[in-house]
């Protein structure tokens, strides 16, 4: 088998390279990345010099890279990934995420019609879902939900996914879609609320709630995650969408606290500040179709899993230190200063 990964130099993408290439060693993994600021080719040193393993440097919206690289490797699936993925920056200037997200996979799925896959997952998001109300707590995201969303970034994956089903239905192509809930491990872009959260205490810097930092969101952690799109690749019935998610509802301000606790700082850096606009105020999955279709189960529990990445960001300091050090400086100041 050979499995192309797009956006695996990016978070999840990264982790489920290296779930692939440990649980197949004999499946040739290729991953295409076109290296954006989430993009970190650090983060593959450990596989880039694997003889089943490749790097292609490449943008998913380069059509004539794109068929190039499947026509060299002739790939029998093909897992996207690849998408710009923050809010906050779909908030500032959507374009890139209309091109990327949207343009990008229907490059994508435009060379696995004209070179033949056996199956293009697209790996989406709850976020498609909108948000649901805070004192509704019997409510959840089902397949069924319909597609209602808040922000440039989730309208952008939105808008993926109708043209994946389209595909789908139109060319027969075969397809499949999984929609998560939010992550948390080892290589979080430290843009993102937990390794922010993390990378701040280290640093004893303001950690900023947005609004009163009441929200909710419904945290798997990433390995978890990586099984899920295993079995849906290998075993999820085409045209189907999974929703995958593990219970695991929490408020932001309660997981800010519960970093402070860890790292033993005091909850006096916490700053409330400005809201996001728009800001979706829960999320929450339900996960009955993969676990009764699939037979998946979340296997790492928060308390183990925050653990592990707060553990991870100790030992791994240089990784989100380089990063917090460069253009991010820019990002930050833009985002946060005065805020
Ligand atoms: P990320 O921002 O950490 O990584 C994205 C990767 O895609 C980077 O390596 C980047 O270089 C690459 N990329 C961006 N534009 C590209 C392009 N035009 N061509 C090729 N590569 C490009 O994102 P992530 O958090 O790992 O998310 C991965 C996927 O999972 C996204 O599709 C996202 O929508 C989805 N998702 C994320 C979460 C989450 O909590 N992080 C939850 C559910 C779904
Ligand atoms: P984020 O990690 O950006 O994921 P998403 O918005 O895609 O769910 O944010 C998670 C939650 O944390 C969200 O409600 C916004 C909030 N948040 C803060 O309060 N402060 C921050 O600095 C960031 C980045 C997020």
């Amino acid at each position: 088998m050979t499995v192309i990964v797009t956006g695996g130099a990016g978070f999840i993408g990264s982790n489920f390279i290296f779930y692939m290439l440990d649980k197949y060693p004999d499946y040739r993994i290729v991953c295409l990345d076109k290296l954006t600021y989430a993009g970190n080719l650090s983060t593959l040193s450990t596989v880039l010099d694997r003889s089943n393993f490749r790097f292609e440097k490449l943008d998913i919206c380069d059509r004539e890279g794109v068929y190039k690289l499947f026509e060299e490797e002739s790939p029998d699936i093909v897992v996207n990934f690849a998408a710009e993925s923050h809010v906050d920056r779909s908030i500032e200037d959507p374009s890139v995420f209309l091109n990327t997200n949207i343009i990008g996979t229907s490059v994508l799925m435009d060379a696995c019609r004209k070179y033949g896959i056996i199956r293009f997952h697209q790996i989406s998001t709850d976020e498609v879902y909108g948000d649901l109300p805070i004192d509704r707590p019997d409510l959840f995201f089902t397949e069924q939900t319909p597609l209602h969303t808040s922000s440039p970034y989730s309208a952008s994956k939105a808008s993926a996914d109708l043209l994946v089903m389209s595909y789908h239905r139109t060319y027969g192509l075969p397809v499949t879609i999984s929609r998560c809930s939010n992550n948390y491990g080892p290589y979080h872009f430290p843009e993102k609320l937990i390794p922010l959260m993390i990378a701040n205490c280290l640093s004893n810097k303001p950690l900023p709630v947005y609004g009163q930092g009441l929200n909710i969101r419904d945290w798997l952690y990433v390995e978890d995650h990586c099984r899920a799109v295993d079995l849906i690749i290998h075993k999820g019935r085409v045209g189907e969408v999974y929703n995958v998610g593990g219970h695991n509802e929490m408020m932001n301000i309660d997981i800010v606290k519960l970093i402070c606790k860890e790292l033993n700082k005091p909850e006096s850096l916490i700053t409330f500040v400005t809201d996001r606009k728009g800001h979706d105020m829960r999320y929450a999955i339900d996960p009955t179709k993969i676990y009764n279709e699939l037979g998946w189960r979340p296997e790492t529990s928060f308390e183990q899993g925050i653990k592990k990445t707060i553990n991870w960001y100790l030992d791994n300091r240089t990784w989100w230190e380089e990063i917090i050090s460069g253009d991010y400086k820019n990002y930050y100041d833009r985002m946060y200063s005065n805020r």
